[in-house]
């Protein structure tokens, strides 16, 4: 297929992306026909993945609002995906102008987008980096410039840690982040679990194999390590729409079909 204008050079626009397909599960229309193809697949085969990715577009909205309201200024959004309605500088800023915000992702339409909104924005940026190098995240001039790690930030990494597998060590770049932010600071992840999952569901995660970044699942308990240390907000770490929802109907009938968990913890 030949390249839109707005795809930047030197991407495989044969090959489905995360980003894009969860671009086209929340509306968005940053995807090829590839991810599209992708996404249905996934959706005749559990609708209810779609269900998650949306819920988690909603925990995020929640979850920036708690912060901001619990007094954070200064977000680090790693993993951040191709902008959408809802995003983190948005939220923010809404309450507070100032706040700062740095968006970090891996993919290079998700960066382009995000350089494209953020242009005229002096109080956030996005850069191109791998959340397993967090050394080049946190030293990264536009961290320099914009985030003060002597006071608290939030890092929040939601739906991202699912993609890295076990070799790559997602603890250990958790654990950097932990260590470089100042006490007060709060991290806040979303994580894709096959905890009580129907079959169909487990198969249809199973289709990310097909992009460059295939789903990992992991269970409550190992996702509960990446919170070592920290104390956890209530209602501790739960499945999506369980995270402090803003009606019953964010609940639904059935939350703990929602094959993701997020929680929020603090550094005290
Ligand atoms: C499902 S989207 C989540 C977007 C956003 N955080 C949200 O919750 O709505 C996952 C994003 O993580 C990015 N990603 C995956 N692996 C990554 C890595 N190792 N480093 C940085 N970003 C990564 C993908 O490119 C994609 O944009």
């Amino acid at each position: 297929m030949t390249r839109p204008s707005w795809a930047p050079p030197g991407i495989d626009l044969d090959r489905p992306s995360g980003s894009r397909v969860y671009d086209y599960f929340l509306g968005g229309m940053h995807n090829f026909e590839i991810d599209r193809q992708l996404a249905d697949q996934i959706s005749a085969l559990s609708p209810q993945v779609g269900e998650t990715m949306r819920a988690n577009r909603k925990m995020l909205r929640r979850c920036v609002r708690f912060l901001t309201e619990a007094g954070i200024t200064q977000f680090l959004d790693i993993g951040s995906g191709i902008p959408t309605v809802g995003n983190v500088h948005e939220i923010a800023q809404d309450r507070n102008p100032d706040a700062k915000v740095l968006y970090v992702d891996i993919d290079p339409v998700a960066v382009a987008h995000s350089e494209a909104i953020l242009q005229d924005n002096p109080n956030a940026a996005i850069i191109q980096a791998d959340f397993c190098d967090p050394d080049t995240i946190l030293s990264h001039p536009e961290a320099q410039r914009l985030l003060d790690f002597s006071k608290p930030i939030a890092v929040l990494i939601l739906g991202v840690i699912h993609f890295v597998p076990d070799e790559a060590n997602p603890a250990v770049s958790v654990a950097r982040l932990r260590d470089a932010v100042a006490h007060g600071s709060y991290l806040a992840i979303v994580h894709a679990t096959q905890d009580g999952q129907p079959p169909e569901v487990l198969e249809a995660q199973k289709l990310s194999g097909r992009t460059s970044t295939e789903i990992n699942l992991r269970t409550g308990e190992q996702i509960s390590e990446y919170f070592d240390g920290l104390t956890m907000v209530e209602p501790g770490l739960v499945h999506l729409p369980l995270w402090r929802p803003d009606s019953p109907e964010d609940v639904g009938e059935h939350p703990e079909l929602t094959g993701a968990y997020g929680g929020v913890g603090q550094k005290n």
